[in-house]
């Protein structure tokens, strides 16, 4: 629909690793020799059917084996700048993941100027601009998480923030909150997944422990009125991404997604797309997905567009320049 199109977007919850779509998996690993346990693109994709958020990190986890040079970050971010123009999107907070690499031998500095160089010639080519939050792995330990926050302040990483990721079930956010004090002191922003397989106490504990600035996901918070008032008091943006919710069944259906819901109690909702390429779109599509399920007015989808401008973390001066 060109009301959704048109509608200028900036997107805040988005993994670039996410963004690896299977033709760009099979082209890497043939071009580097890299033998796939699956005959072509089109068979990977038919693996995508998922359980839950375990059985999605596997496989997405899995297919950044081809990810091993800076020209494939770079790839990798280019790609989705040009995609992202297509959905509207003006401006966008990209998460990555340094541990995912950087287990693998992978050199951060390959995978943080990789990414800079793409998403340099994508705003070049298209004019969105992108800015780097770094996630740590809560189901790694702590420490890695701590070395890996002083090895982007060593080599100067162009980062906005820090955010936190993976297996949600059994890993705590608490254990990271020194981590996340130390980012703070640093001038980074703080954002946390929550709320997207466990439960409320979840949100509560990365606003009360981190001390987030958004909370990614938290779709969860509706199980808790007394979370939803502390949302929308405090004016805690949801970065949420219903396509991923439908399809990692963290919602039975999007016809029982509280979207609504969390609207109507006032939260600040934003629309995103998470892993666009596992999940059967990107922001443009969630945008469509909720507009008809929904039947969202003009209005509703402004509004919803312009949570997502009041959330993000450019500076008041650079906010002008590119929206
Ligand atoms: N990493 C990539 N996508 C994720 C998601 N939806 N939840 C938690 N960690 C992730
Ligand atoms: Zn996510």
């Amino acid at each position: 629909m060109s009301r959704i199109r048109e509608l200028p977007k900036v997107e805040l919850h988005v993994h670039i690793e996410g963004t690896l779509e299977p033709d760009l998996v099979v082209e890497l690993a043939h071009d580097q020799g890299i033998e796939l346990p699956y005959p072509d693109a089109e068979v990977l994709r038919e693996r995508y059917v998922f359980a839950d958020l375990s059985s999605f990190l596997d496989i997405y986890y899995a297919n950044l084996d081809v990810l091993r040079r800076r020209h494939d970050f770079a790839r990798l971010a280019y790609e989705y700048g040009a995609r992202a123009h297509l959905a509207g999107v003006v401006h966008a907070e990209v998460f990555f993941d340094p541990q995912a690499h950087r287990s693998r031998g992978v050199p951060l500095h390959d995978v943080v100027g990789g990414l800079v160089d793409g998403f340099d010639d994508a705003r070049a080519e298209f004019g969105v601009t992108t800015d780097l939050i770094a996630c740590f792995l809560r189901d790694r330990p702590v420490a890695e998480a701590s070395a890996v926050l002083d090895e982007l302040v060593d080599m100067s990483a162009p980062i906005v923030g820090v955010g936190l990721d993976s297996a949600e079930i059994g890993n705590p956010a608490a254990p990271f909150a020194e981590v996340f004090a130390r980012a703070a002191a640093l001038g980074l922003r703080r954002v946390a997944h929550a709320g997207e397989e466990s439960g409320p106490e979840s949100v509560r504990e990365a606003i009360e422990e981190l001390a987030v600035h958004r909370v990614d996901h938290g779709i969860r918070s509706v199980d808790d009125p007394g979370v939803m008032a502390q949302l929308a008091a405090h004016r805690i943006p949801l970065t949420v991404c219903p396509l991923s919710n439908v399809r990692l069944r963290t919602v039975a259906d999007l016809a029982s997604h509280p979207l609504p819901h969390l609207i109507e109690a006032g939260v600040v909702v934003t629309i995103n797309s998470d892993d666009p390429a596992y999940f059967g779109g990107h922001v443009d599509d969630n945008f469509l997905a909720v507009a008809e399920q929904f039947a969202l007015t003009d209005d509703t989808l402004a509004q919803l567009a312009r949570n997502s401008v009041t959330a993000i973390f450019l500076p008041q001066e650079r906010r002008d320049t590119v929206l």
